[in-house]
């Protein structure tokens, strides 16, 4: 047997933890800053959640569900995307009656059966919020300026923001129609995707990477022209307030999304170093027809969400390094002959117990090994226990950054390693 993780899966190693903690706390710290509250959803949902909210033509819908039957119940698909089951969990609990105006912040893992390739992943990690309950423009730019601060706390730096509207039901349709117009009579120059899609999502056009479509796209009228006028007061108020805010944003006529739960505002902030096609760091918008087809009320919602493993590979592009992988301890304990071990053990498990971060050797090694461990591991505090030791009553704790060595009592030590590392008793 030669079991391995399937393509597009993997596993983060605990030496690559450290960056992965960074991501996360760095975005925990954010989003609570900004008023955000976390929720949870389970990582699967009914099939229908995702066929009715993300749209019926959309890749993900068509060909990247990993959807389940199971027997008699309903049909159940691993979480695509996190947006419409933060949607229906707000509508499912009520939460839009007792206090419509709401802000979640999510992490966890979504599942694509895309095609493996460099930053794209078959399971991903999205760090992610939504605000559901408001049409405010100002809404839109501070999620905007979460995510663009979030990425410069994480120093990744040289990246760009690219906004567009896409409109609502007022004005979509004109759109769609300009577009059938300026694309019907060149069908032939489309790529085949393109020229089903012309059909079936003609908007989905625009953001096409072949090099053909490119070119005709970018001959097109800027369907921005044809906004009506809410839309186009929103989309100048949110150009204004990322203004305002110093934030700087291209409009790219080319952003759709490929999701068809937007109206108005969607951006997507891409990375270059990344290179190639998969360089999205996040993504999000406006998705207020979203919750009115959940069968929620027309009260609007904003959010985004960001690629963990892509901002981590954004981290390593720019030489940024690991976090080192060693256990994080106050204390190790080192044994000097064996026939102290039970002892050292016990001691080991009751200073843990008082809040101290310990650990001993379990593989019998000389002392001079135990000591090397101490070492790389970079513990500040050593304690030997051997029988003489043992004999008095007494520990010999030693501080590795100044090599003195004392003799103290076990009850002390919880008072001398809070005096000089600042860990605490429990
Ligand atoms: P999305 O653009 O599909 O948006 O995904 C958000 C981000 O997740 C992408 O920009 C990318 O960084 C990362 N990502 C997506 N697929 C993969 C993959 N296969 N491998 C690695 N990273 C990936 C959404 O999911 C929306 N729910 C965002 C949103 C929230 N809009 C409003 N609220």
């Amino acid at each position: 047997m030669n079991l391995k993780a399937l393509p597009g899966t993997r596993d983060i190693l605990p030496s690559e933890m450290g960056l992965w903690r960074r991501i996360e706390e760095k975005g925990r710290e954010m989003f609570q800053r900004w008023g955000y509250r976390e929720i949870r959803t389970p990582i699967f949902e009914d099939t229908r959640l995702f066929r009715r909210g993300l749209g019926e033509t959309t890749d993900i819908v068509e060909k990247e569900m990993y959807t389940l039957e199971m027997g008699k119940g309903p049909s159940l698909t691993l979480r695509p995307e996190a947006t419409a089951p933060v949607v229906r969990a707000y509508l499912q609990h009520n939460l839009h009656k007792t206090r419509p105006f709401q802000k979640f912040f999510y992490m966890g893992p979504l599942f694509r059966h895309e095609r493996p390739q460099a930053h794209r992943w078959r399971q991903h990690s999205q760090l992610g919020v939504e605000a559901i309950g408001s049409k405010e423009a100002w809404l839109d730019a501070e999620t905007i300026r979460l995510a663009q601060q979030f990425f410069a706390d994480l120093e990744i730096t040289g990246i760009n923001l690219r906004i567009n509207s896409l409109g609502d039901e007022q004005c979509r349709p004109a759109m769609r129609d300009q577009l059938r117009k300026e694309l019907g009579g060149r069908l032939d120059e489309l790529c085949k995707k393109c020229r089903e899609r012309y059909d079936r999502n003609v908007f989905r056009i625009l953001d096409c990477k072949e090099e053909g479509c490119r070119s005709i796209v970018d001959g097109l009228t800027d369907l921005t022209t044809l906004l009506c006028d809410d839309c186009r007061r929103h989309f100048d108020a949110l150009r204004g307030a990322l203004t305002a805010m110093q934030i700087p944003f291209e409009h790219d006529a080319r952003i759709v999304r490929g999701l068809d739960y937007y109206c108005r505002t969607v951006w997507e902030i891409d990375d270059p170093e990344l290179g190639g096609s998969q360089n999205a760091l996040g993504g999000g918008g406006r998705y207020d027809p979203l919750i009115v087809q959940l069968g929620g009320p027309d009260v609007g919602g904003v959010g985004f969400a960001l690629g963990a493993d892509r901002a981590i590979d954004a981290i390593l592009a720019r030489g940024g390094a690991e976090d080192s992988s060693e256990p994080v301890l106050d204390l190790f304990v080192v044994v000097v002959e064996a026939s102290v071990r039970d002892e050292a053990y016990l001691l080991v498990d009751r200073l843990r117990l008082q809040g101290i971060r310990t650990d001993v050797d379990y593989e019998g090694k000389s002392v001079k090994a135990q000591m090397r461990q101490a070492h790389r591991i970079g513990v500040r505090w050593v304690a030997v226990i051997g029988p003489g030791e043992i004999s008095r009553g007494v520990i010999r704790l030693k501080d590795m950054e100044s090599g003195r060595e004392e003799e103290i009592g076990e009850q002390g030590i919880p008072g001398r390693l809070a005096a000089s590392t600042g860990a605490k008793p429990a």
